[in-house]
């Protein structure tokens, strides 16, 4: 946690593609910050499949480090693909890993959650799933301003920087209410 004058957020991007639109949407938010907060991005790639024999023998190092990254910060930001109308595999294997208890790092967590996909409704529906995890392990989404954002590949150009003037100004918006969202929730 932070000394209260900054609010200090992990990012997770749950694709691992090089390509990502949505690691490309959490690094246009690392660009699109208010004052006063800061997002750093937490790689998920690392983290192996789960496996409850596995955590029974300890958390492997990766995962250790996400949940004790979560504890950390002041909250959390997690820009999400949308895989058959879901969460990807490899995100909601990242969030099964860190929710094992002891003391589950999402209880009470402030959590944003963005999201671009090639479709036209922009990672709704695995945004809506991923909502219905963090209501089980307590963590305190924020319910809007939303930032869908559909037909990606327009939208960034090769270099994967977010060139579309309507989405940098939704993930501005989102990212000052995200901020006072964390704030009232200290
Ligand atoms: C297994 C798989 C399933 C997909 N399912 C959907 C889907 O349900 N809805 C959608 O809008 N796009 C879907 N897509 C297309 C993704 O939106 C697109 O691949 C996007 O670029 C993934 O995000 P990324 O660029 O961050 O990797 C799917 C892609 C994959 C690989």
């Amino acid at each position: 946690m932070s000394d209260g004058s900054t609010v200090n957020i992990l990012g997770i991007a749950g694709s691992l593609r090089r390509g990502s639109f949505n690691a490309a949407t959490l690094r246009a938010a690392q660009d699109l910050v208010p004052s006063g907060m800061t997002i750093e991005a937490f790689d998920i790639a690392p983290i192996p499949a789960y496996n409850e024999d596995v955590r029974q023998q300890g958390f492997p190092a990766p995962v250790e480090e996400l949940r004790s990254r979560i504890k950390a910060a002041d909250g959390l930001l997690i820009v999400t693909p949308e895989y058959n109308y879901s969460i990807p595999g490899v995100l909601k294997n990242a969030v099964d890993w860190a929710s094992r208890p002891p003391e589950q790092p999402f209880d009470g967590k402030p959590i944003g959650i963005m999201g671009a996909s090639g479709g036209a409704l922009g990672t709704a529906r695995a945004q809506y799933h991923l909502r219905q995890c963090f209501i089980f392990l307590n963590g305190h989404v924020m319910n809007r301003p939303e930032v869908m954002i559909p037909q990606a590949q327009n939208k960034f150009d090769a270099d994967g920087k977010l060139t579309d003037q309507q989405t940098r100004d939704f993930v501005a918006a989102h990212l000052a209410a995200f901020k006072a969202w964390v704030l009232r929730l200290k």
